[in-house]
């Protein structure tokens, strides 16, 4: 096994400043991880606000990294690398991060590494369970949609993706157009419990066409139709209607999901992994009935089923550390021309994905 290695994890790609400290010997090590969330500052507008953000991440970040390092009882002394999400994201956000990074690196002389958030996000379940190449990623968030095929620390393929919202923002549009609290994952997720799913009949786009692309952005159309047909029947909506609603469109959304996973399991068993592995990051992956779905799909498929806890699926920088130590181990560095980009395919040969979301561009 390699020298045990030890970095800090820079993250302020979105409305999450983060910073972590996760040491690599044996097995991965998260000795702090320190998440402060800007969700507050951006309620009253109804989405993240970048300039808002910038301006939260430039005044919080170092106060997160000495938080992060004293949680973890180390000085920068102590540090192999610094490693600092350099896109996709917003990108004055992003800066104040590399900025920082930067700052850190040259003062201390550590190897400052670049990362991809969103290889951030898929290379967690290695972070939290050692999982071999080549395993399938899906990646569901408020921001992200994607299937990826991880072949190594930056060896990703790209087999398909939502062409416009992500689901967790689709999650929040229809908790928006039901007067349902923010974010709108866990309250359409709690409504849903208690309503029918066969009462709408919602569409579930891009089924009929072959691979792996998805759309959610209709179902918000579809489930504003149904709401606004109930209030001029009724003149409002009850209780049960509501449920019914969320549970119809979360019905769909399910549906739309395992469908895409199974034929993305499909082109992913050409790869004849040894040990095949089905793994899931972001908020959505925190949805019961979602988990529930993927969890079947991979039983069928005969494939290994990882999710790892909530607090690395969401935004934070314990995988940026983690992904950070995976690129140095591979030779990567950077040095001060290390660049903030807005947008970063993690696949550069896949065609890019049309829309940019609530949370800022997508990769
Ligand atoms: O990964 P995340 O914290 O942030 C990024 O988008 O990067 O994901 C947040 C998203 C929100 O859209 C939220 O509504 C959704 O994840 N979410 C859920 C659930 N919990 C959070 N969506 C469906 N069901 C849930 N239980
Ligand atoms: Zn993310």
């Amino acid at each position: 096994m390699s020298h045990p290695l030890t970095f800090l994890g820079i993250e302020s790609s979105c409305d999450d400043t983060a910073a972590a400290v996760v040491r690599a010997a044996e097995r991965a090590e998260i000795l702090s991880s320190v998440v402060d969330g800007q969700a507050a500052l951006h309620a009253p507008f109804g989405g993240v606000v970048p300039e808002i953000a910038a301006r939260a991440h430039a005044e919080r970040l170092d106060l997160c990294v000495e938080r992060a390092l004293q949680e973890a009882g180390l000085g920068l002394g102590d540090l192999d690398g610094i490693a600092v999400t350099a896109g996709p994201g917003l990108i004055g956000g992003v800066l104040s991060g590399v900025m920082l990074a930067k700052g850190l690196a040259a003062g201390t002389g550590l190897p400052l590494v670049g990362v991809n958030h969103l290889a951030g996000h898929a290379l967690t379940p290695r972070l939290t369970d050692a999982l071999a190449f080549p395993y399938l990623m899906l990646l569901v968030s408020g921001g992200h949609c994607q299937f990826l095929i991880a072949r190594g620390a930056e060896a990703f393929s790209r087999l398909g993706g939502s062409i416009d919202d992500a689901p967790g923002e689709a999650f929040d549009k229809t908790a928006k157009l039901l007067g349902l609290p923010q974010p709108g994952g866990p309250s359409v997720e709690a409504e849903a419990a208690t309503g029918d799913p066969r009462r709408f009949a919602f569409p579930r786009p891009m089924l009929d066409r072959p691979g792996c692309d998805m759309s959610f952005s209709g179902l918000k159309t579809a489930l504003l139709r149904a709401r606004d047909g109930i209030v001029a029947e009724k003149g409002g909506i009850t209780r049960q209607d509501r449920a019914d609603l969320c549970a119809g469109f979360q019905a769909a959304v399910v549906d739309v999901l395992a469908e895409k996973t199974r034929r993305a399991l499909a082109i992913y068993a050409e790869e004849q992994a040894p040990v095949p592995a089905l793994a899931v990051a972001g908020g959505v992956a925190a949805n019961g009935p979602i988990r529930a779905a993927l969890t079947r799909v991979a039983e069928e498929a005969g494939v290994r089923f990882l999710a790892p806890p909530l607090r690395l699926c969401t935004d934070n920088a314990a995988m940026i550390a983690w992904a950070g130590i995976e690129r140095f181990r591979a030779g990567g560095r950077d040095g001060m021309d290390l660049q903030a980009r807005p947008r970063w395919p993690l696949d550069q040969s896949a065609p890019a994905l049309i829309g940019s979301g609530r949370k800022g561009a997508k990769a």
